[in-house]
C-alpha cells in the first residue's frame, strides 16, 4: 500500500524559493533551468528512502557511542576524475582506514563518502580575476568549467545532468566494489599489512599486526571471516545547489514523506546554514539523516536555533553537527557548544572535520594544510568530549586515494616544494592515500593515549 502525501507537505518543498538563499550560481537562462529540473524530476532516485533511514539508526548510534562515522572524499569530485581507478581507489583508502578504526575504537564503523554527488562548492567570491580579467568564480563541475575562459566559466544547466549521470556511474561502482567480495575484511586487512610493509611505516606494523592475531582469532573461533565480504557504504555531500536537490527529491510511497534521493547523507555548509536561510528551510523538509558544518563562530544559541529547525523533537540520528573549529581554536572554542547542547537534551552526532578549520597558503603559493595542524585538531576533539563525558562521534576528512602531494607533513614528509609534484585538486588540498592510512592508525594511538 502506498501512502499518498499530504499536498502541504509537497507544497512545503518549494517555500525555499521565496528565501534568502546564498552561493547558487547566475544561471544565464531561466527557462533552461527549469527544462533541466523537470527532466532530472523524472529521472529515477540515486538512493532509496529506506537506505537513508538505515543509515539515520546507524548514526544515531554513533551519537550513543556505539558506532564510530567515517566520511571521506574529495572537496570537489569532477566528471573527469570519476573513473574506475580513482573510484576504487578512494574506497580502498576509506575501508582500509575503517578496519584501523574498528579494531582501534572497537567499534563498527558507518562508512561515508564525499561522493557520487560532492559537485557544488560554495565560493567566498561570486568573481576570479586573473591579469585584469573578471570571471564568474568556479562553482564545482555541476555549475561550471575550472579552465578560466567565458564559455567554461558561465553557468551551464546541462551540468546537473551530468552530474547525475556521474553520480549514477560512481554509485554503480560503490555498490559492485562493497558488496561484490572486492571488499572484505580480508583483502582489506591484506592491503593495510602492505602499507606497513613500508619501511617508512613500520612504526606502525605492530598495530597491524594485532589485527592479523585479531581475525586469526576470529576465524579460530568459528566466526566465518570470509563471510564478510559485503560492508555498508553511503553516499554524502554538501547540500548546496538547491534546482539539483529539489528535483531529486522524492515522496517515500511507504510514509508519504520526502526524502532528498541525490544522497543518502546530505549536510548544510558553514556558508549556507542561516536560519532563516533557503538551506535551513528546504533540508528541514526532507527524512534524510542531516549535517551542518559549524566553524569558529558559532556560539550555543545558534546550535540550538539549528536542531530547532531541523531536528525538533530531538531523533537519534536525525543531525549531526560537523565540527571544523582549527586546530588553534578546537579546545577554546568546542566545550561551550558541545556543553550547551548537551545541556539541551536532544541528541547530536559530533563529527570533527579537521580540515576547514586549518587552511594556509604555502611560501610557494598554494593552498595547502599541515597534517600536523590536522591530527592535533582530531586530538582535540577528542580530549574534549573526553573531558565532558560526551561522545566523539566521528571524523569528516578530505582525502583521495591517489599519491597527490596537497597536505603538507606526513611521515613521507611533504615539503613546501613537494606541493608542485602533483598537486590536482581544484578546490582544498585533500590527503593522499598514505597520509589517509597514518591519519586512521594515529587515531587509534590517540584512542589508546585516553
Ligand atoms: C567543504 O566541506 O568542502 C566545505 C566547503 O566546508 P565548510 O562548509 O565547512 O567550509
Ligand atoms: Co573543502
Amino acid at each position: 500500500m502506498s501512502v499518498e502525501p499530504d499536498p502541504r507537505v509537497v507544497a512545503g518543498l518549494d517555500v525555499w524559493e521565496s528565501l534568502p538563499v546564498g552561493q547558487q550560481p547566475q544561471w544565464p537562462d531561466a527557462s533552461e533551468v527549469r527544462r533541466v529540473r523537470d527532466r532530472l524530476a523524472g529521472l529515477p532516485p540515486l538512493v532509496f528512502a529506506g537506505e537513508a533511514d538505515a543509515l539515520r539508526a546507524q548514526l544515531a548510534a554513533a551519537s550513543r557511542g556505539d558506532a564510530f562515522v567515517l566520511q571521506g572524499g574529495d572537496c570537489a569530485e569532477t566528471f573527469a576524475e570519476a573513473t574506475a581507478d580513482n573510484i576504487r581507489n578512494k574506497i580502498k583508502t576509506i575501508l582500509q582506514m575503517a578496519v584501523v578504526l574498528t579494531y582501534g575504537a572497537s567499534l563498527p564503523v558507518v562508512k561515508m563518502g564525499r561522493m557520487a554527488g560532492q559537485y557544488a562548492k560554495p565560493r567566498s567570491s561570486d568573481v576570479e580575476t586573473r591579469d585584469g580579467v573578471t570571471l564568474p568564480a568556479f562553482r564545482g563541475d555541476i555549475i561550471n568549467g575550472f579552465e578560466f575562459t567565458p564559455e567554461a566559466r558561465t553557468p551551464d544547466p546541462d551540468r546537473l545532468l551530468e552530474a547525475y549521470h556521474t553520480s549514477a556511474s560512481t554509485l554503480n561502482l560503490i555498490r559492485a566494489f562493497t558488496t561484490g567480495g572486492f571488499a572484505s575484511l580480508l583483502r582489506v586487512h591484506e592491503w593495510n599489512r602492505g602499507f606497513t610493509a613500508n619501511p617508512a611505516y613500520s612504526r606502525y606494523e605492530q598495530l597491524a599486526a594485532e589485527i592479523d592475531r585479531a581475525i586469526r582469532f576470529m576465524s579460530a573461533c568459528g566466526a566465518d571471516v570470509d563471510a564478510l565480504r559485503a560492508v555498508d557504504f553511503y553516499s554524502a555531500h554538501e547540500g548546496l545547489l538547491l534546482d539539483y536537490e529539489r528535483p531529486l527529491t522524492r515522496i517515500d510511497s511507504r510514509t508519504g514523506l520526502p526524502y532528498d534521493c541525490s544522497a543518502h547523507f546530505l549536510w548544510i555548509g558553514e556558508r549556507t546554514r542561516q536560519l532563516d536561510s533557503a538551506h535551513v528551510d528546504f533540508f528541514s523538509r526532507v527524512q534524510n539523516p542531516l549535517g551542518v558544518k559549524l566553524g569558529p563562530t558559532t556560539t550555543g544559541d545558534d546550535a540550538i536555533a539549528l536542531m530547532d529547525r531541523l531536528n525538533p523533537t530531538g531523533e537519534a540520528g536525525r543531525l549531526t553537527f560537523v565540527t571544523r573549529m582549527g586546530a588553534g581554536k578546537v579546545r577554546d572554542l568546542l566545550p561551550a557548544l558541545v556543553e550547551k547542547v548537551t545541556a539541551d537534551g536532544r541528541p547530536v552526532t559530533w563529527v570533527c572535520d579537521p580540515m576547514h578549520g586549518n587552511g594556509i597558503t604555502s611560501a610557494s603559493g598554494y593552498k595547502t594544510r599541515r597534517f600536523s595542524d590536522v591530527m592535533d585538531e582530531v586530538a582535540g576533539f577528542f580530549e574534549v568530549h573526553r573531558a565532558l563525558g560526551t561522545v566523539p562521534g566521528g571524523l569528516h576528512v578530505e582525502l583521495t586515494g591517489d599519491d597527490v602531494t596537497e597536505v603538507l607533513g606526513g611521515t613521507e614528509e611533504i615539503d613546501d616544494e613537494g606541493l608542485a609534484r602533483r598537486y590536482e585538486t581544484l578546490v582544498d588540498p585533500r590527503l593522499n592515500h598514505q597520509q589517509s592510512l597514518e591519519m586512521a592508525f594515529q587515531v587509534v594511538e590517540l584512542l589508546r593515549r585516553a
